[in-house]
């Protein structure tokens, strides 16, 4: 592949974060996963029982186990290795999160322990020329803030903003980029108005309260920071979904247009003047006809997720033409457990990308989701997102055959 544009694109990475993970996090996910564990193997076949994949996955997605984080893949432990292996596939990025439960465990008592564990996994990026790009809130709280309410209630930001300041002063001396909130969107609809996640709520009030709060922790969070040391590049991560219609009907536009605007624009035209870069997550698209959006003859991941990566393109195109800021692709790919997706998401986008640098979108880094198989929330560990692969029974590591054309093709890119 020829890709002259991408090398105006600095950094080539990988994401993940901390709950996901490390292992033996105590937080408010933690001790709802111990309650929920069983009911959501009760109800797997319900939930997954219609995706293509689901003889593969019925026994692991009907395992308590699966839903429970526990030792995860003991990235805690094993964090050396795991930059090994960013470091074996040419990247010269990491996106990774800090565990505010592990740092703050007790209600304004710090862990120091817990703060150098995390400036030795910023030394050891360093040594690897590795950019280390710090997520400070990645969903997970301890279980003292969520107790009081957590995002619901706007007092309880000055704790947040008091962690988040702690954290720049103790890690910053290793760091340029800080994503403050990731996303927003995904957190306060799948936690406060489907349900699916803890706390479990389903109010409108309560996600709207939740979506602006956490709007509000994001430009306090970047005050206190840049207060820190101007130097900081901050920001935050949203989920960004392409609504599109292909046709000229008004109620297709009728259908894309307030989607577009609530789940991608409204965050970011909140944010926008207090931010160093966007940074973008993207997954999926969502087509409309009319008031229905289209599926039929389109390709799904293993989630049932449907697959237009080249899209990616419009995505960045329309974000730079909105608010000209440098853009960080802070997390992109696929649950894909046989990896035959995966190297041709990675093309699509590769050109995607090289398209949108070349129409002008400043493009500053892509860090892929994920750099290893990992703890999927509420469907658990039965998703493979990673580019290396994680026996689970061994945790042993593995470089999945697309994450190998992947870095050689970075390794050209970035010459
Ligand atoms: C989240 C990740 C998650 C990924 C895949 C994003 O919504 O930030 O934590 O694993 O999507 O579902």
């Amino acid at each position: 592949m020829l890709l002259r544009s991408l090398k105006r694109v600095s950094y080539w990475g990988a994401s993940t974060s901390s709950h996901q993970v490390e292992g033996k996090n105590h937080n408010q996910w933690s001790v709802w996963e111990l309650a929920n564990a069983k009911r959501l193997a009760d109800t797997a076949k319900q939930r997954y029982g219609h995706l293509p994949i689901w003889e593969d996955i019925a026994k692991e997605a009907s395992t308590p186990d699966n839903y429970v984080s526990g030792i995860a893949i003991d990235h805690y432990g094993r964090y050396e290795e795991d930059l090994d292996m960013l470091a074996k596939m040419n990247l010269n990025a990491y996106r990774f999160s800090v565990e505010w439960s592990r740092l703050e465990p007790k209600e304004g008592r710090w862990d120091e322990a817990q703060f150098e564990h995390y400036r030795q996994m910023l030394r050891a990026m360093k040594r690897r020329d590795i950019e280390p790009f710090l997520t400070l809130w990645h969903f997970t709280l301890p279980v003292w803030f969520a107790e009081k309410g957590g995002f619901l209630h706007r007092p309880n930001l000055r704790y947040f903003i008091r962690f988040a300041e702690k954290a720049i002063a103790e890690l910053g001396e290793y760091i340029n980029y800080v994503i403050i909130v990731n996303e927003p969107n995904v957190y306060a609809g799948l936690s406060y108005h489907d349900g699916q996640w803890p706390p479990q709520q389903k109010s409108l009030i309560a996600t709207i309260k939740v979506f602006n709060n956490l709007v509000q922790a994001h430009k306090r969070g970047y005050q206190v920071i840049k207060a820190i040391n101007k130097r900081f590049k901050v920001g935050s991560s949203l989920n960004v979904i392409d609504f599109y219609n292909n046709d000229s009907r008004v109620t297709s536009r009728l259908s894309v247009a307030p989607r577009t605007y609530f789940w991608n624009w409204r965050y970011f035209d909140s944010i926008e003047s207090y931010s160093d870069f966007l940074g973008v997550n993207f997954y999926m698209t969502e087509e409309y006809r009319s008031w229905r959006p289209v599926s039929v003859g389109k390709k799904i991941n293993d989630l049932g997720w449907i697959m237009e990566p080249e899209r990616i393109s419009d995505v960045l195109i329309a974000t730079h033409n909105r608010y000209k800021l440098p853009i960080i692709i802070t997390e992109n790919g696929v649950a894909d457990r046989d990896d035959q997706y995966r190297r041709w998401w990675l093309e699509r986008t590769l050109t995607a990308m090289n398209f949108a640098v070349n129409s002008g979108v400043n493009l500053v880094g892509y860090t892929h989701w994920s750099l290893l198989d990992n703890f999927e929330w509420s469907h658990g560990f039965w998703p493979r997102f990673g580019l290396v692969e994680v026996d689970r029974e061994t945790l042993a590591r593995r470089l999945r055959p697309s994450a190998v054309w992947f870095s050689e093709q970075v390794k050209k890119i970035r010459g």
